[in-house]
């Protein structure tokens, strides 16, 4: 969660020199009423990868308007057996509204009990902050997730390209340990993320 807001809005600056915890504001005078709408209508291409399914984001990068509001939202879309790959975000708890498809959602806590539901068109899931957890259309169709944080920048934690696609890339010698398995393996896995 993100600290709370000192002033009614700061939308923000994102070409400012400095760079602080957040973004300073662009004045107030420059400030218009489309600052504080976004279009989250149009459907992501979700085939661009075989996880087939895309992330629209509306943060503060994309709408300088949450700059220091503490909240932010996703639109994802799943192509059928479209997977939103194990994460987790640093900064937010999640909550998502499915709006279409059948979205197996899950997450393991930190005692490691793993939770799951398949939640279709209405219904609604909240990932507790930090936790890793996915989501994956099992229905025949597309499917269509909104999601919000409680943070303005949630932040992403992909586990297979952290672990597996960073630059420069992790050392085998600790994936190796770390999954009990082979250089063969990690060199199989380091493969496909680019790492
Ligand atoms: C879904 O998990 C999302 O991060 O939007
Ligand atoms: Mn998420």
């Amino acid at each position: 969660a993100d600290p709370d807001a000192l002033q009614d809005f700061c939308v923000a600056d994102l070409n400012a020199s400095i760079s602080i915890n957040g973004f300073p504001c662009i004045p107030a005078s420059k400030v218009s009423a489309s600052d504080f709408f976004f279009d989250l209508s149009k459907e992501g291409i979700t085939n661009t990868s075989n996880l087939n399914f895309n992330v629209t984001p509306a943060n503060v990068l994309s709408f300088p308007a949450v700059n220091t509001l503490g909240i932010s939202m996703n639109r994802v879309d799943y192509g059928p057996g479209g997977l939103n790959p194990p994460h987790s975000h640093p900064r937010a708890t999640e909550m998502g509204l499915v709006v279409k498809g059948r979205i197996l959602v899950g997450f393991v806590t930190t005692s490691n009990v793993y939770y799951s539901k398949v939640l279709t068109r209405g219904e609604i899931f909240v990932i507790p902050s930090g936790l890793v957890h996915f989501q994956k259309n099992v229905g025949k169709g597309k499917g269509i997730v909104f999601t919000s944080f409680n943070s303005h920048m949630p932040g992403v934690v992909i586990l297979s390209t952290t672990l597996f696609g960073s630059q420069p890339p992790m050392p085998n010698e600790v994936l190796t340990q770390a999954f009990q398995v082979d250089d063969a393996v990690v060199n199989s896995i380091k493969s496909k993320f680019g790492s």
